[in-house]
């Protein structure tokens, strides 16, 4: 068993232009070029989640990410959900209780950031190895321009039904999200993400037995034996968040790095408090507020990300964990404060050792 899964690594390391199998996840707001190259040089592939970047942000970052490594990075867009229904009452309710963590915004937006199209476009031009989706499948004409372009694509599923879909549109690879995960969950569609919560040890092996093309385990791995298990399990690489959201190249809040190192399992949760959209984070003490009776229900995506993003921004500013948006899987507290380059050979080294023997 483990021959097959030292087997499966090489032809995907092979396809992919990589020495280990190691992935960084693309994490929108937590990707510094730095910490992506830091990946590349190690043997892994970079990443970069482009959610808020507009065209000249991503050509920006792959022009960095180029300048520090030749390695290969994958650059990740979410898929646009429907427009979400506006509910006065609601907003308003949503509002006021947002008064007590922070400024109020300035009024409640449903648009986009940046427009998909635009985006989709950007990433085609800064020919990144790999293209990644999350929240759904990119459009037809979207996945004939990146194959045409030699851009390779890797869909998020987070279960067998969305890799399957994944599969008969063209995906190159699926990236088998687990409930483990921190960050948001990948959901096609968001009213089921809670529904759909499947813990890595099932979900790679199901998706590995339905699929057709290599799986990416994603979701508690944070250390060697984390990536023997996944390994063992089907996967043929693993990508890894939360481990390297310690390390200095990713430079975040040193609270929210602090609490990550001192995080058990029980000390993340989902949450919709965020977006709307489910995530797992750290349970800070908004989070918790959140959670009390009486407290209103969360707007749907992206309405409460609008509504909380004056409170995050401060917290952010202010290093203050309370209010700041803390997202972290559950192995958390595996997460070390090296060098990211340091955390890729450490963790590759152990486990390929555990693979051979
Ligand atoms: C801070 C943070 C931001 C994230 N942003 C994205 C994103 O923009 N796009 C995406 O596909 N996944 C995103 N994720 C999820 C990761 O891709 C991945 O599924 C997750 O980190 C794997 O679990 P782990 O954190 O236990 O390693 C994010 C995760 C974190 C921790």
């Amino acid at each position: 068993m483990l021959d097959r899964a030292l087997r499966r690594v090489d032809e995907f390391c092979t396809a992919y232009d990589m020495r280990v199998p190691i992935l960084m996840a693309p994490m929108a707001g937590a990707c510094p070029p730095a910490l992506a190259a830091a990946v590349a040089e190690a043997g892994g592939m970079g990443g970069c989640g482009a959610l808020m970047m507009d065209p000249d942000e991503i050509a920006q970052w792959a022009a960095e990410f180029r300048a520090a490594s030749k390695g290969p990075f994958q650059m990740n867009l979410w898929v646009p959900d429907p427009a979400p229904p506006r509910d006065a009452d609601h907003e308003r309710a949503v509002t006021e209780f947002l008064a007590a963590w922070g400024p109020a915004p300035a009024r409640l937006s449903a648009d986009l950031p940046v427009p998909f199209a635009d985006q989709c476009e950007a990433l085609i031009e800064a020919r990144p190895a790999v293209m990644s989706s999350i929240m759904g499948l990119f459009p037809p004409h979207v996945v004939d321009r990146m194959k045409a372009g030699g851009i390779s694509w890797f869909a998020t599923a987070t279960t067998v039904a969305e890799a399957l879909q994944a599969e008969a549109a063209g995906a190159d690879a699926i990236i088998a999200q687990g409930s483990e995960a921190g960050g948001h969950r990948g959901a096609f569609n968001a009213d089921k993400a809670n529904a759909q919560m499947c813990g890595s040890m099932a979900l790679v092996p199901a998706i590995h037995d339905a699929v057709g093309v290599p799986v990416i385990a994603a979701g508690g791995m944070a250390d060697a034996r984390g990536v023997v298990a996944a390994l063992a399990l089907g996967a043929s690489a693993v990508l890894v968040g939360t481990a390297f959201l310690r390390a200095p190249e990713a430079a975040i809040a040193p609270a929210w790095a602090d609490a990550i190192g001192r995080a058990q399992p029980d000390d993340t949760t989902t949450t919709r408090a965020f977006s709307g959209r489910l995530g797992r984070s750290l349970r800070t003490d908004y989070i918790a507020a959140t959670e009390c009776e009486g407290a209103p229900a969360p707007l749907p995506y992206p309405l409460q990300r609008s509504a909380t993003g004056p409170m995050r921004a401060l917290g952010a500013k202010e290093n203050n964990l309370a209010c700041m948006q803390a997202w972290a899987g559950q192995s958390a507290r595996l997460a070390r404060n090296e060098p990211a380059g340091e955390i890729v050979r450490s963790i590759w080294t152990e486990a390929r050792a555990t693979l051979i023997q």
